[in-house]
């Protein structure tokens, strides 16, 4: 049957600059697009090309990463800093320009280069295209939920500061939904995002953590939800009355205003499996209004769980399936080409003797690293560039596959495991055939704090074959795998102390960056990327990049 829809070009323009806010009893200059906190959403349909020209009116160097988007033929566009692309310099434009194919649901957008992000970002909505419908019944409304965290401070001078000691940099002061605290928070009465719904109907709401740092919990009052999307891929439809989600995921849930007249709070707040690491413990939350309720009505709280509640974080992890045979499903791929197994996990630095450290351990900066290697970006030159013109001495594809010694990630401790302890810096990737069938075993780590790490892929979706605690055991996991209808996604929140094997067809020329999607991990170089080679087609060919694209 032909759907018979004309794909249209969607166009945009961010004007990235400085915009004062009164928040927290406190006034705020930060960087934000078209005066707008979250910025511009964007809504697309599947098969549709987005181009938006981005003006860098800010005084920091900027790229806009647009997360989950496949990119296909397109790295040019996928933005992280000096990976895809030199950065936008303050005074200069770029214009970003892709087809969105092959994939359809919630996303975003959001700057990637230093701690932008905290500010600059929005939803990136993709629905069927015309003629096509979502694998359940339409809703009455569609509602994007953007949960996000707040300083009451300039988010560029907490992360200088935090990297030049080598500690994390201090936690938030306020959670946000679609950027507004609260009525929880100092002076925020009136800064409370409000939804207004009718009884009786079916609402999509489309979750997506911006939060710089924090996976979070979210609930709503007395209403179930019914999960029916993760990261723009399809699920089984799943009950359940709190949604998990770490930052860089998306979660789409059907509400129904099914309860009495009244009005009901939506809260949200962190969920953090480390002990001892101080963060920020407040409760973002926001009301929704049923038509007729009396304005003299207090809203319904919902209990949240304990901050440190893993199993209800892991129950719902990994109740997730995928929705087979649903729109642009995909079968897992069964021959494996390329196996890796990756610890993850913080790290310390040497600290040089003449500076003042505070890192977890005297004398020390907080680091990060995968197999034992701290990610450093490239200067001069984008890693996207180097691979395009052949241009050597940018990265090495040296990355191991393996972790260098034998470790038990289940008795770690900081004096036991030296040897992985202090992790060499460098630009290591790992380098993919086209079209290659790749397997990584996600191993975290528990030498410097234990903590729930939301690992993200560029580029592509990736099977979640299985997940769980302690060390993956070859023999006897690989019996977990789920070969059926595992959920696919683009960020993994891998376990507390525990593991998640992921799989990808490495079906894009380019290169992609993985890495924690907690900004304070990025920064101290938990990241890697893949490099993966031309097809043998031009069609299979990354292009040449486009004439505006900045140099360094
Ligand atoms: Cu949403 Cu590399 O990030």
């Amino acid at each position: 049957a032909s759907t018979a829809s004309a794909a249209r070009i969607v166009e945009h323009t961010f004007h990235v600059q400085n915009l004062t806010l009164n928040r927290l009893c406190n006034r705020q200059v930060i960087t934000a697009v078209n005066g707008s906190l979250p910025g511009p959403r964007i809504r697309v349909r599947e098969g549709d090309t987005l181009v938006v020209h981005v003006y860098n009116k800010s005084p920091y160097n900027l790229t806009i990463h647009w997360h989950g988007i496949f990119q296909k033929l397109t790295g040019w566009a996928d933005g992280p800093d000096m990976v895809t692309q030199c950065p936008i310099r303050p005074g200069n434009k770029y214009t970003y320009r892709f087809q969105i194919t092959n994939q359809e649901g919630t996303l975003w957008w959001h700057a990637h280069a230093s701690a932008l992000r905290a500010t600059v970002y929005g939803a990136l909505i993709i629905r069927p295209r015309a003629g096509n419908s979502y694998p359940f019944p339409k809703p009455y409304r569609e509602v994007p939920i953007l949960l996000g965290e707040w300083w009451n401070a300039n988010i560029i001078e907490i992360q200088n500061e935090a990297l030049a000691l080598g500690r994390a940099p201090n936690v938030s002061d306020a959670y946000t939904i679609n950027g507004w605290p609260g009525d929880l928070y100092p002076c925020s009465i009136n800064q409370m995002y409000k939804l207004r719904v009718k009884q009786g109907k079916t609402y999509l709401l489309r979750i997506i953590n911006a939060a710089l740092d924090k996976q979070l919990f979210y609930k709503i009052a007395n209403h179930k939800m019914i999960v029916v999307a993760v990261d723009a891929c399809y699920t089984n439809p799943y009950v359940t009355d709190v949604v998990v989600i770490a930052p860089g995921q998306t979660v789409d849930v059907l509400l129904t205003t099914d309860q009495p007249i009244g009005s009901y709070y939506m809260a949200a707040r962190a969920y953090e499996s480390a002990v001892g690491i101080p963060f920020d413990t407040t409760t973002t939350r926001g009301v929704i209004v049923y038509d007729g309720a009396p304005s003299s009505s207090t809203p319904l709280m919902p209990v949240l769980p304990a901050f440190n509640d893993t199993p209800t974080a892991h129950k719902f992890y990994t109740n997730l399936t995928g929705l087979v045979g649903g729109p642009h499903w995909e079968p897992v791929p069964l021959i494996v080409d390329h196996k890796m197994l990756v610890t993850i996990g913080l790290a310390l630095e040497v600290c040089p003797s003449n500076t003042t450290c505070q890192g977890p351990v005297n004398g020390t900066k907080l680091s990060a690293s995968m197999n034992n290697e701290s990610f450093v970006l490239p200067t001069g030159l984008s890693m996207l560039q180097a691979f395009f013109f052949k241009v050597g001495g940018v990265y090495t594809t040296d990355f191991p596959a393996n972790p260098p010694v034998q470790f038990d990630y289940t008795n770690a401790s900081i004096n036991s495991n030296l040897p992985l302890l202090f992790a060499p810096k460098g630009t290591k990737v790992t380098k993919l055939k086209f079209n290659s069938v790749v397997e990584i075993v996600l191993q975290n780590t528990a030498i410097v704090g234990v903590e729930n790490h939301p690992m993200h892929l560029h580029g592509f979706v990736f099977h979640v074959m299985a997940q769980g605690f302690g060390n993956f055991n070859p023999a006897t996991d690989t019996n977990k795998f789920n070969f059926v209808d595992p959920q696919i996604r683009n960020t993994i929140a891998v376990p507390v102390g525990g593991w998640a094997v992921i799989r990808f067809v490495a079906n894009n020329p380019g290169v992609w960056l993985v890495h924690c999607h907690l900004d304070a991990h990025l920064s101290v170089g938990f990241a890697t990327a893949f490099v993966v080679e031309n097809g043998p087609t031009p069609a299979t060919t990354l292009p040449p990049p486009p004439a505006d694209l900045p140099q360094c």
